[in-house]
């Protein structure tokens, strides 16, 4: 009998730039992955989706230096999980100023540590039309080209390699 095997992606994200990237890791992940696995898309909202999987691949958008409360949330719920594998990245610069992040630096630690497999932090997007007076403010103050900085080859490259790294797991069927 062959098991299925589950991997979820999920992002936290509030103007839909992080949420593209997800979409793109999944969609690449659900046409490369060999038969028995499965690839779920979630937003988030319901943790449960997190549970009993065999992989995580989590990300966020960073504002203000940490990821979004819902990912953050996520994070806590999955990163004592035993067996699982799991994958974080964290989109964001919209400068060519070196990052210093409270989350990023927390999430390479998880890597360091051997909790998660790998973290990798993307360009974001920004459109500054769609944003809030202290959010223009703040991006004013930081020195932000607004523009989309996203590198679909970086994204589309990393979901291979994800995939290449699950498809390697043996099957627990045939173990
Ligand atoms: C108010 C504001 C604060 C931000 N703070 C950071 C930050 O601290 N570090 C960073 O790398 N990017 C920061 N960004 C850039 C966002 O992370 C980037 O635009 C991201 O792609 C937005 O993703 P979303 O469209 O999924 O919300 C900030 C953007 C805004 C608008």
């Amino acid at each position: 009998m062959r098991l299925q095997r589950t991997v979820v992606v999920g992002a936290a994200s509030r103007h839909g730039g992080t949420c593209e990237i997800a979409d793109r890791l999944a969609d690449t992940l659900s046409r490369g992955l060999p038969a028995g696995w499965n690839v779920i898309r979630t937003d988030l909202s319901d943790l449960r989706d997190l549970d009993d999987v065999d992989a995580v691949v989590l990300g966020s958008a960073i504002y203000f230096s940490h990821w979004m409360h819902s990912a953050g949330r996520a994070l806590q719920h999955v990163k004592d999980a035993p067996l699982l594998d799991l994958w974080l990245f964290s989109t964001g610069p919209i400068s060519d100023v070196e990052s210093e992040d409270a989350q990023v630096l927390s999430a390479d630690a998880m890597v360091a540590s051997g909790q998660a497999v790998e973290h990798r932090v993307f360009g974001g997007r920004l459109d500054t039309t769609h944003l809030s007076w202290v959010e223009r403010m703040a991006v004013r103050v930081a020195h932000a080209l607004p523009g989309d900085h996203r590198d679909w080859d970086q994204v589309d490259a990393w979901a291979l390699h994800i995939r290449d790294q699950l498809a390697a797991v043996p099957d627990p069927a045939t173990r």
